[in-house]
């Protein structure tokens, strides 16, 4: 499939280096409203270079364009596209309010496009490795969801000096009027809906606490409680105020599984067994032919075990603790914390950041070639746009969109 990339900024850097992992993707042209950042692309990639995007669009090569602009240039950058008969990949957010992402949508679709939106880490290895755990149910029924998306204090640190290896500076200004909810959210987001389904409503707390760093007053702290359509709740959180913490606990009742970096795709995933009365009941029920006793000794302990049954019986009560010594090596059995192995091996990008992403364009162009559902399609973007508005906006939200389900990747079924 033939690309062409609009917005050879600081991101651009790292689909650039990610694209060799996609040899069906071939980058045939390249533009930015800043035509030296556009050349400085096309030399080092060998593509055609074009000052704006009418022109580029003029380029009938082109079948898919992935948006990498500004978040405020998103919406108009994708119509445009979308209107000129080009499949686009976006970065996100989709569009920066929901009637404008619901557009683009609609337009995709009437016009039998692929309009797909980064992130796309739930493409990575880790997330597809907890959604196959939790399809296998391996934590059994699960309650409740911590997901912690802090990017540390960075309006502390010395990000006027960072750049890319194209030497493009990190554009901190657009970032911090942006806002780290609209930045960062979806992150988390996408992997929480691909996992339990549509968001039915948000609770949530959201202010910008150094109002200092940019003149906009962008929220750089939210905490969100999300209401799963399925009964699961999820806290989030979205700061560039706490230390660094991109980690995710998934607390079921038969254990609880942790991600420590959603932004690393070979991110360690670990299980850890709970030590509970149902649990234990089973394991001993599972084991009856190698703890000995008497059958009546047995179910009168199992009976102990169960609020229904348990009596002030001196009996039973005996007879548990004499089951109970002798299935002493079922607790470091039921608590096991291990961790799992992923899918498959991640690949190594070399970025900082263990993210492949070209991952989500490829996910689209191979949509578009096969015309299939995009795993990261419009559907899916504007209900994950609708969440990070809510918890950008604070207060409670009920929401109004909604989403299928979220397909394994192949290597992942
Ligand atoms: N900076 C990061 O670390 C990072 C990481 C992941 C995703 N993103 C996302 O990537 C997107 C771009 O961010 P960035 O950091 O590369 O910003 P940037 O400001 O460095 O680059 C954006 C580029 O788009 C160009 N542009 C804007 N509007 C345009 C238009 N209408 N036509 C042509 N060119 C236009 C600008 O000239 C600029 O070169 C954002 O949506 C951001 O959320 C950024």
């Amino acid at each position: 499939v033939k690309l062409a990339i609009v917005g050879c900024g600081y991101v651009a850097d790292f689909y650039l280096r990610t694209l060799a992992f996609h040899p069906e993707l071939e980058l045939v042209a390249v533009c930015d409203r800043d035509p030296a950042r556009a050349k400085t692309v096309a030399d080092r990639y060998g593509a055609r270079c074009y000052d704006d995007l009418d022109a580029l669009l003029g380029d009938r090569d082109v079948q898919l364009v992935v948006n990498l602009t500004n978040p405020s240039s998103h919406y108009e950058v994708s119509r445009t596209c979308l209107d000129a008969g080009r499949h686009v990949y976006s970065e996100k957010p989709l569009a920066m309010t929901l009637p404008e992402a619901r557009e683009l949508m609609t337009l995709a679709e009437r016009r039998g496009l692929i309009l797909g939106t980064a992130p796309c880490n739930v493409l990575g290895e880790s997330a597809q490795t907890v959604l196959q755990q939790l399809r296998a149910g391996t934590l059994g029924t699960v309650r409740a969801v911590h997901a912690e998306m802090d990017d540390g204090a960075v309006y502390l640190k010395d990000y006027w000096l960072w750049r890319n290896s194209l030497g493009v500076p990190w554009p901190f200004r657009d970032e911090f009027d942006v806002g780290c909810v609209m930045e960062h959210a979806a992150y988390y987001l996408t992997w929480l809906v691909a996992f339990w389904g549509p968001v039915a409503s948000i609770t949530a707390f959201s202010e910008c606490l150094v109002p200092s760093k940019s003149a906009s007053r962008s929220s750089d702290y939210a905490v969100g409680v999300l209401r799963f359509a399925n009964g699961v709740v999820a806290r989030l959180t979205c700061s560039i105020i706490a230390p660094e913490n991109r980690g995710l606990l998934v607390i079921g009742e038969d254990g609880q599984l942790s991600v420590s970096d959603c932004w690393q795709y070979d991110s360690e995933v670990r299980v850890r067994g709970a030590m509970t009365m149902p649990r234990l009941r089973r394991w001993i029920e599972d084991h009856r032919g190698e703890l000995g006793g008497s059958e009546q000794e047995l179910a009168s302990a199992l009976s102990m075990l169960e609020p229904r049954t348990a009596t002030d019986d001196l009996g039973a009560k005996l007879a548990l603790r004499r089951v109970m010594k002798r299935v002493a090596e079922a607790e470091t059995e039921l608590t096991s914390d291990r961790a799992i192995p992923l899918v498959r091996p991640a690949i190594a990008t070399g970025l900082d950041n263990n993210m492949d992403f070209s991952r989500g364009v490829a996910e689209c162009a191979d949509a578009a070639l096969h015309r299939r559902q995009c795993r990261l399609s419009g559907e899916f973007a504007l209900h994950v746009l609708e969440c990070t508005l809510a918890l950008r906006d604070g207060g409670t939200t009920a929401l109004e969109t909604s989403c299928g389900a979220f397909e394994p990747m192949p290597w992942a079924r």
